[in-house]
């Protein structure tokens, strides 16, 4: 029996009110973490909540559209894919769109001490906004010396965020991404602009376009094959059990 969940795109219901739309989506995946696909419509601001460094993370990436970002005093421009990490509870938090519409996915997860611990040992600055255009590029070892020629980045890198971590993968068809294993993360697939191709998990075949998410348990195998006329375009998210305390 398969363990993975898709959300397609056609299938979510969105109620706008004052021009904001929020769906919680695959709930049932983990009880950590909090996964909501937003729209902010153009002209339109919204205040968000802040969380203490007791309580949660949050994470908002960008995925299209164009607008502002605050954060107290400061201004953060939302021109292209990116991500944006608030300082916990230390500023205010809104976002304005421009003059196009903003689509977002907005994760929170719970902090434990390890967490704590791993963000006070990397001393990672926070609130920070990364363009994923500045991402750092790097080679998976699944994907080395073996024809792919996906390009992977490191969006939030290990520790920075304690246990969880973000990736961009882009690539235009034929390209792969190989199969292979995490032993101890939870993994998220948020299918970007112009994404086409099957996603291979577990003992399901799935055709995914832009929009699309998908939840791969630990343990469970998976990859990425993309036609000639496809394209590889996803932000993974992930949460690392092998920090988990108790
Ligand atoms: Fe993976």
């Amino acid at each position: 029996m398969s363990n993975i969940s898709i959300l397609k795109k056609e299938s979510l219901k969105r109620v706008f009110s004052n021009g904001f739309s929020a769906v919680r989506i695959l709930e049932e995946t983990c009880p950590e973490v909090s996964l909501e696909l937003c729209t902010l419509k153009a002209g339109f601001s919204r205040g968000f909540k802040t969380y203490s460094l007791e309580e949660r993370m949050q994470i908002f990436t960008f995925a299209s559209g164009l607008g502002i970002i605050k954060a107290g005093k400061k201004i953060f421009p939302i021109d292209e894919q990116s991500v944006f990490i608030p300082d916990f509870d230390q500023d205010k938090l809104e976002i304005t769109a421009g003059d196009t519409d903003i689509e977002f996915i907005h994760i929170t997860g719970t902090m434990n001490d390890t967490d704590r611990r791993q963000m006070s040992h990397c001393q990672y600055v926070l609130p920070r906004f990364v363009r994923f255009s500045e991402a750092i590029q790097y080679t998976e070892r699944f994907t080395q010396e073996s024809g792919a020629k996906v390009k992977q980045h490191s969006v939030i890198a290990g520790r920075h965020l304690g246990r969880y971590t973000m990736g961009w993968v882009i690539g235009k068809g034929p390209d792969f991404v190989g199969q292979h294993t995490h032993p101890s993360l939870e993994q998220w697939y948020f299918m970007l602009q112009g994404a086409d191709f099957t996603y291979d998990a577990g003992d399901r075949s799935i055709a995914v376009k832009e929009g699309d998410v998908s939840f791969t348990p630990h343990g469970t195998s998976h990859g990425s094959t993309c036609k000639e006329e496809g394209f590889i375009n996803y932000v993974w998210f992930e949460l690392n059990r092998a920090w988990d305390e108790g």
